[in-house]
C-alpha cells in the first residue's frame, strides 16, 4: 500500500510507529521500499555520506533533483521526501515555492523537507499553498551548524526548550504534515509530541517520538567518519563490504576470479584464424 500523508496523519491517530531512512539512489531505495518503511527521505545529509562533504551547507537543488529522481524510481510504496538544500528556501517565497516544485516535478518526490522553525513558517505557508506536503526539522538542524558552533543537543535550558515547544507548534500551525526533531532530549521531545496533532519523527530525539528515521550508512556500519550516539547498527554491512572487496582483489591476484563460468565460450577455431 502506497503511504501517504494520509498515513501519516493516521498513525498519528492510532498510535502506529512511523519508521523513515534516508536513501540516495535507486537500489538502494528499492531494498529499502521492500523492507516496508514508511517513508524514504533523501536528506542533504548526501553530501557528507554520499558526495564526502564535511557538512550539508555545500549540496545543490540539481544534487538533490538527480537523487531524489533516482530514489523515486526504486520506491513503489514508501513515501519519498526531499531535503531542500541550504539556501534554495532562504532568499524569497517565490524561489522557495520553485525550489520546492522542481523537487516534486523533477524529482517526483511526494513531499518536502526544510530546516527551521518559526522563522520559516511563511515559508511552511508557501510550499503547503502550493499543494506541497512539507515535513519540518528543528532541533539540531545540521544547516545552521556554523551559527550553532557544531553539531550539538539542543534545547536543554529552559529558554532553548521553550523555543524548541514555540517552534514545533509553529510549523504545525503553518501546515506541516510532520516535524523532525534531531538531537533534542527524550523529556522535551515526548513534550512536543503529546502536544501536537501532527506526528514527529525522532532521530536522536528517544522514544517518545510518533516514528524514528537513520541514515542508512549509519544504521549499517557504512560510514565511520562521524558516529552520532544515537546510532545503534542493525547489521554490519560496512565491515561485509569491506571484506567482499578484498576478497575481490585477493581472487583477481590470484587468479581464482573470474572462473570459467563467469565467461563466454566461443569457437576457438575462429580465434586460431585471427592475423
Ligand atoms: O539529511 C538528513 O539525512 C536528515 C536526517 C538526519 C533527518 O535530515
Amino acid at each position: 500500500m502506497k503511504n501517504t500523508v494520509v498515513t501519516f496523519a493516521q498513525a498519528k491517530q492510532e498510535q502506529n510507529k512511523l519508521t523513515m531512512l534516508t536513501a540516495y539512489d535507486y537500489s538502494t531505495a528499492k531494498l529499502i521500499d521492500g523492507a516496508g518503511v514508511n517513508a524514504i527521505l533523501v536528506g542533504d545529509s548526501l553530501g557528507m555520506v554520499c558526495l564526502g562533504y564535511e557538512d550539508t551547507l555545500s549540496v545543490t537543488m540539481e544534487d538533490m533533483i538527480h537523487h531524489t529522481a533516482a530514489v523515486s524510481r526504486g520506491a513503489k510504496n514508501a513515501l519519498v521526501v526531499a531535503d531542500l538544500p541550504f539556501l534554495s528556501y532562504h532568499i524569497s517565497t517565490s524561489e522557495t515555492v520553485r525550489n520546492a516544485g522542481r523537487l516534486v516535478k523533477e524529482g517526483r518526490a511526494q513531499a518536502v523537507k526544510l530546516e527551521g522553525g518559526t522563522a520559516f513558517a511563511e515559508q511552511i505557508e508557501a510550499i503547503t499553498r502550493a499543494s506541497i506536503p512539507v515535513m519540518a526539522h528543528i532541533g539540531l538542524t545540521p544547516q545552521s551548524v556554523n551559527a550553532f558552533g557544531g553539531f550539538k543537543v539542543q534545547g536543554k535550558t529552559q529558554e532553548a526548550a521553550q523555543k524548541l515547544l514555540d517552534d514545533a507548534r509553529a510549523v504545525q500551525r503553518a501546515g506541516a504534515f510532520a516535524v523532525v526533531l534531531e538531537c533534542v532530549p527524550g523529556p522535551l521531545a515526548a513534550r512536543i509530541t503529546q502536544e501536537l496533532s501532527i506526528p514527529t519523527i525522532g532521530i536522536g530525539a528517544g522514544a517518545g517520538c510518533d516514528g524514528q528515521v537513520l541514515v542508512y550508512q549509519d544504521m549499517l556500519g557504512m560510514f565511520s567518519e562521524l558516529t552520532p550516539k544515537f546510532v545503534r547498527q542493525f547489521a554490519p554491512v560496512g565491515e561485509l563490504m569491506q571484506q567482499g572487496f578484498t576478497d575481490y582483489i585477493r581472487a583477481v591476484q590470484d587468479g581464482s576470479f573470474p572462473a570459467q563460468e563467469h565467461g563466454f565460450e566461443m569457437d576457438e577455431q575462429i580465434v586460431a584464424t585471427l592475423v
